[in-house]
């Protein structure tokens, strides 16, 4: 038997695909190359970045999606290399953070961890170390 990852880490969950399977770390990195930033289902069903970093490794935060003015689901441009909203222009850097409005506020993050394949996704409460700031989610 293998606790879930949500047990001690207030209310994780498994990323999840478009088709609700859960995502392992193999067959994302199959799949995904480095750079690249893909959506996931995580925390409450949010939609949620997973990054793919050197080394072909999933990067250990994921970055919520839901544009911070009046939550659209925000796509990556990797020729721009931000996050920009197709709603009102708010555009975040390639950590989510904001860089122009009229979001107020950066994409929310999450923590990502891999155990036994298995992408788990688990609520960032902590400073965020885009801005130094408290995190605005938690
Ligand atoms: Fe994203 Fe308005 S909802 S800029």
């Amino acid at each position: 038997f293998i606790p879930p990852k949500a047990a001690g880490s207030g209310g994780g969950v498994t990323a999840k695909d478009e088709l609700g399977n859960s995502v392992t770390a193999t067959g994302w990195l199959a799949t995904h190359k480095e750079g690249d930033r893909s959506l996931v289902q995580g925390l409450k069903g949010d939609p949620t970045y997973l990054l793919v970093e050197g080394g072909e490794a999933i990067g250990d935060y994921g970055i919520n999606a839901i544009c911070t003015h009046l939550g659209c689901v925000v796509p990556w441009n990797s020729g721009a290399n931000r996050f920009i909203c197709p709603c009102h222009g708010s555009q975040y850097d390639a950590t989510g953070k904001v860089v122009r409005g009229p979001a107020p506020l950066s994409l929310a993050l999450a923590h990502v961890s891999v155990e036994n394949d298995n992408v788990f996704l688990s609520p960032w409460t902590e400073t965020d170390f885009r801005t130094g700031e408290k995190a605005w989610w938690a």
